[in-house]
């Protein structure tokens, strides 16, 4: 990992500004961003994809807090799911290269993928059969990518309180060029990367759904 980077943001909806924050590489050297602490844990990750998304995505919380005007120094931001020392709920997503941070003031939770070819037969495995038939419908291009964004942000959202994303219910309100809008979460699509985003407060988890045996 190179000490020195030069910032590049990935474009967000307008709408999720000051509550999420898309990063491909950081501003400056580690030493102004992360604790010693914070160094020496991203250090004891073996894998160097590991530990470069372990970093850029925490730089993303930190700086997304300082924006909504956390004012101290950046080293000093603690990052431990769920919450900031100040209260604020954050979520954190990572996929090849790329990392996504939200911060809110109620629980929040993000997802971002980096644009692959995903067999749309995968859906059986995190999706009930009404919402297999509703991405079916969906004309957005990687719209299973969408579906998954959107189910792993809702999952993220809930504190992971269901083992499996089958068991977080989507129901799809309108579709865009680049974008699909659930009750509580909006995905969006921009250049290589499909994102998602919680709005509002944490939708009520199906315990009834059935599990899937594969
Ligand atoms: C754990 C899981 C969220 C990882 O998702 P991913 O797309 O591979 O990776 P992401 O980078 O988007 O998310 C990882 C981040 O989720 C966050 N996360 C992990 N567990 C979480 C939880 N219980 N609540 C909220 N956020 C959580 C962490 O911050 C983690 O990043 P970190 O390890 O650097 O701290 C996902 O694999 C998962 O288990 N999803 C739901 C369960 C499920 O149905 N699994 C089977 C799918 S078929």
């Amino acid at each position: 990992m190179h000490n020195e980077w030069v910032v590049t943001f990935v474009a967000i909806p307008e709408s999720w500004r000051g509550r999420a924050l898309v990063v491909e590489s950081m501003e400056g050297a580690l030493e102004e961003w992360f604790s010693e602490t914070e160094i020496a844990e991203a250090a004891a990750l073996v894998r160097l994809r590991r530990r470069e998304e372990w970093l850029l995505s925490r730089y993303a919380v930190k700086r997304l807090a300082m924006a909504r005007g956390v004012p101290i120094d950046p080293r000093a931001i603690v990052i431990r799911r769920p919450r900031l020392a100040n209260g604020s709920w954050i979520s954190i997503s990572h996929s090849r290269g790329v990392a996504a941070a939200a911060v809110d003031d109620t629980p929040v939770g993000i997802d971002v993928e980096r644009l692959r070819p995903v067999d749309e037969r995968v859906a059986r495995h995190f999706m009930v059969e009404d919402e297999i038939a509703e991405m079916r419908g969906c004309r957005i291009p990687n719209r299973i990518l969408h579906w998954w964004c959107a189910k792993e942000a809702a999952w993220k959202q809930q504190g992971g309180a269901t083992r499996f994303l089958k068991q977080v219910p989507l129901r799809l309100e309108a579709e865009s060029e680049t974008a699909l809008h659930f009750g509580n979460v909006e995905t969006h699509a921009a250049g290589e990367f499909v994102m998602a985003l919680t709005v509002g407060s944490p939708a009520p988890r199906d315990e009834a759904t059935t599990l899937p045996t594969s």
